[in-house]
């Protein structure tokens, strides 16, 4: 854990290692779309059109239309100039898009700026501005949008005042007690809708204030108290933390909480539309990710209940503090954890002088303090200790570097141990809870006969016995539990007798296919909405809270190119994964089909590629989890009743060899053919061996070919070896399979395959990353020489063992192989 906290600090500080990343990728395909020029002024005669926008001073920030979705909703947003992806950093209707072709960003005659579209009139405007000289528009180099009296130059409005998602240099969150105005961070609906979504980022009135993010009214996530530079339950901060953030509270009741570029790059600050905060910085040519929260339950607020303690490790776990025990002890050995913990030993306390003889307070190291604390007077530690101490309400204090004495009044709540950095919290405890231990000890040593510990040894023995049988029941329903308590919103669980009933016991006629995870059924709900069962094979490599962990994390993950896990269903030795069914089952059901094979023209596989690309994309890059798929093949590719593309199966390999983010994996998950060469070899994974079988999927659907059963000539050349020579020789036109050849774009169909190539090379540092990939296969860059693919098995000279075994398995069989 020590290291992954260095690793991160690396990743933040150390410009080398930054990871690349993108959002909102859709955006910036309709920005390639539009031919967009710009418009001095936005003023009543010239409003700003769609196609056209306004540009600061020097060129840094752009102001215009927007579609994140690809579609016909259109947005008013801010992004940075000439940057691809963008990132949009502001929008101004977020709630209501607009779609009419004349609508424009106009100012009023009375100094409002408003957005217009034919249909609705009015869609958004800043509001009454109360001038009546007029008003002009002005984007600031900083991103800032104003709106200014024309005589005076008095700002009348800014869009700093109403942030979206994005925190930008030099802008705040803040509150106001006086005013009751608030500043806040609020999350877009998903990373393609920029309607106001479920989290909202802010900053608490407490003294000293913390950061929240919250889902709808509740707390979802708390950063621990400010403490002069950095958030003392962030571990990344410590004290050698350089902050980019500065947070000032004054005695008027304002507080407010700034973000400053360090180093004049842009750069900024997104709460994501799944709740989490990502920083991104700007290296010159793309937007990179600097920072992200590692995932853990932990950072959900007060997973443990009172006086209980996420410990942050892997897989992370709740503990009660010490002198604490389980409130209810079956639910806790269940995993659910909410009803926390109680003192075993009540507190005697009353009044000044007692408490100094009955009561202790035992430290805790590298804790995030809990919340509800106050802040006390002391002015060092011994006096924070003792101000404690002498009121029987005080529970625990903590003397923190750059707050001074914190004191908790009430049950500690949402408190975490991290492995390093944290805060030393001292805990109030009854004396003998510390003295205890080591009385008892002595008793026993001096009154214990050999015949009672006979006895004892084989009492102790009996009730071990007892125990493992008792752990092994419970065991069983730990996993539902679990689940249930982190309140998944869209993952449903599932009774085993509904999905018996919907897939008629699991009848063979109902089986839709076999993976290298297990069987996959179809069922029907008693509502009659169709299903997909995944029935896992029992051979997870791993504990079942780390597996669950997976699950939830994984049920996350959406995007339009992925399929959608709607819940789950665990009893038992089974597990089951249920998805939404998809109409058109898989892409093999149709491009090694030679009668639907005519139903997928060459246009229709070039939106397939462009969406698994994008699906790909997502899981690399845009999801906090970076989900390595390691099966990708064309049966793992469904169809949804338009014929979007939607990748299957992803997370299996994660959740099954648990949440390690190595590349170095004990067995090897894959189909032969579509494996990179390190892969398959050394068990080496990474995005690009991804990348390689996105390569080999590609080149099959061009083809129509299945790499397995491919051979040509006399040689028998692999279908790889075939698409180098098509390329090299005439540039890949004939790789088209033939059946669909009338709806041939040559040069969209030559590009595919030389990207297939390039994504087929034997080094993976060769092969384009796939921020890359969707870059070259959206747009008409130059593409780079592809060199000869090396990894052509020729299926002749080995083909009794492998070709065996790929036609035994079939298309849909994934291969085990051991290390
Ligand atoms: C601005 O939008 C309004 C409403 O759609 C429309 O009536 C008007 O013609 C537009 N102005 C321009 C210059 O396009
Ligand atoms: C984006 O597309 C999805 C699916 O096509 C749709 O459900 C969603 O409402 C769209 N969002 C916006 C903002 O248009
Ligand atoms: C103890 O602390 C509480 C909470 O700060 C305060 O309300 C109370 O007055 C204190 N009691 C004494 C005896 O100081
Ligand atoms: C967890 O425990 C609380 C209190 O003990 C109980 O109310 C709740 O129903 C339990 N939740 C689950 C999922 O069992």
């Amino acid at each position: 854990m020590l290291s992954s906290y260095t690793n991160l600090k690396e990743i933040v500080f150390g410009d080398k290692r930054v990871h690349m990343g993108m959002t909102r990728f859709a955006s910036f395909l309709l920005f390639t779309l539009l031919l967009s020029f710009s418009s001095a002024a936005i003023t009543p005669t010239s409003p700003l059109s769609i196609g056209q926008t306004l540009i600061s001073a020097n060129g840094v920030y752009e102001l215009g239309f927007f579609s994140p979705n690809n579609t016909k909703e259109l947005y008013v947003g801010i992004w940075l100039k000439g940057t691809s992806p963008q990132i949009v950093v502001w929008v101004a209707n977020r709630e209501k898009a607009v779609r009419d072709s004349t609508a424009n960003l106009t100012i009023s005659s009375s100094g409002n700026l408003l957005l217009l579209d034919g249909k609705h009139g009015v869609v958004w405007s800043i509001g009454e501005t109360f001038t009546s000289n007029g008003s002009r528009v002005e984007l600031l180099d900083t991103g800032n949008l104003i709106v200014v009296d024309k005589v005076s130059g008095r700002t009348l409005w800014e869009s700093f005042d109403h942030l979206s998602d994005t925190l930008l240099h030099s802008s705040s969150l803040m509150y106001n007690l006086v005013t009751g105005e608030k500043r806040v961070l609020t999350s877009w609906k998903s990373y393609t809708d920029p309607s106001p979504g479920d989290f909202v980022s802010l900053i608490t009135p407490q003294v000293p204030s913390q950061g929240f993010i919250m889902r709808g009214s509740t707390p979802y996530y708390r950063t621990g108290p400010w403490a002069k530079t950095r958030f003392t339950g962030v571990p990344l901060m410590d004290e050698s933390y350089t902050s980019p953030f500065s947070l000032h509270q004054d005695v008027n009741g304002s507080g407010f909480y700034t973000y400053f570029e360090r180093n004049n790059k842009p750069s900024c600050f997104v709460l994501t539309a799944e709740g989490s905060m990502k920083m991104f910085a700007h290296n010159g040519t793309h937007w990179v990710i600097s920072y992200e929260d590692p995932p853990s339950i932990c950072n959900i607020y007060g997973v443990c209940g009172p006086f209980g303690v996420c410990i942050m490790s892997v897989p992370s776990e709740c503990k009660c503090f010490n002198g604490f025990v389980p409130k209810s002890i079956e639910e806790w050995k269940r995993g659910n954890w909410s009803s926390g913990c109680v003192r075993r030993t009540e507190l005697h306390c009353q009044g000044n002088s007692t408490g100094k003889d009955v009561n202790v307070f035992h430290p805790v190291a590298s804790i995030k303090p809990p919340d509800f604390y106050e802040l006390g007077s002391s002015v060092n530690p011994e006096e924070c200790s003792q101000s404690c101490l002498h009121n029987c309400s005080c529970v625990a204090f903590a003397y923190i570097q750059g707050i001074g004495c914190l004191l908790w009044n009430q049950d500690l709540l949402d408190a975490v141990q991290f492995s390093a950095g944290g805060e030393l919290l001292s805990i109030r405890l009854a004396r003998s809870e510390l003295d205890g231990n080591k009385r008892k000890k002595t008793i026993v040593a001096s009154t214990v006969s050999l015949t009672l510990f006979v006895i004892l040894g084989f009492a102790a023995f009996i009730l071990w016995r007892c125990r493992v049988k008792h752990k092994e029941h419970i065991a069983k329903d730990v996993w539902r539990n679990d689940l249930k308590q982190q309140d998944v919103p869209g993952l449903d669980f599932f009774e085993m007798n509904t999905i018996l009933s919907a897939t008629d016991n699991f009848s063979i006629t109902n089986k839709l296919g076999q993976g290298g995870f297990g069987s996959v059924y179809k069922g029907k709900l008693e509502d009659g909405k169709e299903i997909a069962v995944k029935r896992l094979s029992s051979s997870s490599g791993q504990g079942k809270e780390e597996f669950m962990n997976e699950l939830v994390l994984i049920s996350k993950l959406q995007h339009i190119n992925l399929v959608r896990i709607l819940g789950c269903c665990i009893e038992g030795e089974e597990k089951l994964l249920i998805y939404e069914f998809m109409l058109n089952k898989s892409l093999d059901t149709f491009i090694f089909d030679s009668r639907k094979k005519h139903e997928i023209d060459w246009s229709k596989r070039f939106d397939i590629i462009q969406g698994i690309a994008r699906g790909l994309l997502y899981l690399h890059r845009d999801s906090r989890l970076r989900v390595i798929h390691r099966d990708l093949k064309v049966s793992n590719i469904l169809l949804d009743e338009k014929m979007n593309p939607k990748i299957s199966d992803f997370g299996l390999a994660r959740m099954y060899q648990g949440t390690q983010y190595q590349d170095n994996t004990h067995r090897v998950v894959g189909t032969l053919g579509y494996m990179s060469p390190e892969y398959a070899w050394t068990g080496m994974f990474s995005e690009k061996s991804d990348i390689y079988s996105f390569g080999v999927l590609l080149l099959e659907i061009i083809s129509g070919e299945k790499i397995s059963r491919f051979s040509s000539g006399e040689d028998g050349k692999t279908l790889l070896a075939y698409a180098w020579e098509s390329w090299s020789e005439n540039g890949g036109i004939d790789l088209l399979d033939q059946d669909v050849a009338d709806s041939c774009r040559p040069v969209e169909v030559g590009r595919c395959v030389q990207i297939g190539l390039l994504c087929v090379q034997h080094q993976p540092n060769d092969r384009p990353n796939t921020l890359e990939l969707l870059s070259l296969l959206t747009t008409t860059s130059d593409l780079p020489s592809p060199k000869q693919p090396t990894f052509v098995m020729h299926t002749r000279d080995e083909e009794s063992p492998l070709r065996d075994l790929i036609s035994i398995n079939e298309i849909t069989q994934s291969v085990i192989l051991g290390r």
